[in-house]
């Protein structure tokens, strides 16, 4: 088992597998990096799953696999089978912004793969452009439609922002209810990487919207999910991501690696290590020797919730979010 050093039990791996993607989503990555990872220097899936064995082995249960876009890396199916057939019982689940996933998502579920999670910021045309800088939304809606035919089980994730899609809360809450897919408003988390004048929006506006129109119930939390989670009177749940609020990490039990094998124990904070150079002489000993060593200095909180706080330099391409 993982414990770091504010007692809290990390299970949770999330795993980027390319920080590139192909939208420019304003409150990720609005303008293409300076430079991306040099090729070398990208771990396959060999050795992406080489330190995912020793995590599992360590006390991992639940795998997320993200990006950048993972679903630009090749073969992705490949990696999930790996992972898949070595435990069939661990938590797996991707997290993409759906535009390559009508294509891909058979091979996926035959691969294993049984949950995904998408991205809608918008359900109009010149907004979802207006946001991800591309013209998107047939494409990610088709790729919707066909992982549910599929049989996954699918998420939602949206960043409501004001003067952009604050007007579509209801909406996006009512199209993921008549597809029976579970949403989860995230409020915008201020990143040096994002377009300057973005402006987020808290729970407590959210709820007020929603609760315009409907009844709720406050379900708490369930287990670790940073979601806190929402009952509508016929039963749909929904979930907000509230990372400004001072309790948000005080039951947080992940840690992410990046497709360059850099292994962060904080989503908020530069510090990190990496188990490339490990994984590559097959030192599986070393490789768990630095997980051990970020989980001992995983950060007590996030600075989210300090309005005085410095920006975070983290970019949500690079951590998968
Ligand atoms: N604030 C909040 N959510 C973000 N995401 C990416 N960047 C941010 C940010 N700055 C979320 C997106 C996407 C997921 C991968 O991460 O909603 O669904
Ligand atoms: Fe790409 Fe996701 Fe970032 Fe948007 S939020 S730019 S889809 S990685």
């Amino acid at each position: 088992m993982l414990v770091d050093s504010y007692g809290r039990t990390v299970d949770y791996l999330r795993v980027s597998v390319t920080e590139r993607c192909n939208f420019r989503c304003q409150y990720c990555m609005p303008e293409k990096p300076f430079s991306w990872v040099p090729k070398e220097n990208l771990l396959g899936f060999e050795e992406l799953f080489e330190f995912i064995k020793v995590s599992i082995d360590e006390g991992v249960t639940k795998i997320r696999i993200t990006g950048g876009e993972p679903l630009l890396r090749e073969d992705l199916d490949r990696f999930v089978k790996m992972i898949h057939d070595y435990k069939n019982d661990v938590d797996l689940a991707m997290t993409t912004n759906a535009y390559l996933l009508k294509g891909a998502a058979q091979k996926l579920y035959d691969a294993g793969l049984r949950r995904i999670n998408v991205s809608i910021d918008s359900l109009i045309p010149d907004v979802a452009e207006k946001i991800a800088k591309k013209d998107v939304l047939r494409h990610v809606l088709a790729g919707i439609e066909e992982a549910l035919r599929v049989g996954f089980r699918v998420k939602v994730n949206m960043v409501p922002m004001k003067g952009m899609n604050e007007n579509e809360v209801l909406d996006v809450l009512e199209f993921c209810k008549e597809r029976k897919m579970t949403v989860r408003f995230i409020e915008y988390m201020e990143n040096v990487h994002a377009e300057v004048d973005i402006k987020g929006m808290q729970s407590a506006e959210l709820l007020e919207i929603i609760g315009s129109r409907y009844r709720y119930n406050d379900e708490g939390f369930d287990g670790h999910s940073p979601s806190h989670y929402y009952k509508l009177e016929d039963g749909y749940e929904f979930g907000i991501i509230e990372p400004h609020k001072d309790d948000f990490c005080a039951k947080c039990n992940r840690i992410r690696l990046t497709a360059e094998g850099t292994l962060i124990p904080c989503l908020y904070f530069d510090e990190a290590m990496s188990i490339r150079d490990a994984i590559r002489r097959g030192d599986i000993k070393e490789a768990a020797l630095v997980l051990k060593e970020v989980i001992r200095t995983k950060p007590e909180k996030n600075r989210w919730s300090d309005p005085d706080g410095e920006l975070s330099k983290r970019a949500f391409y690079e951590t998968g979010g």
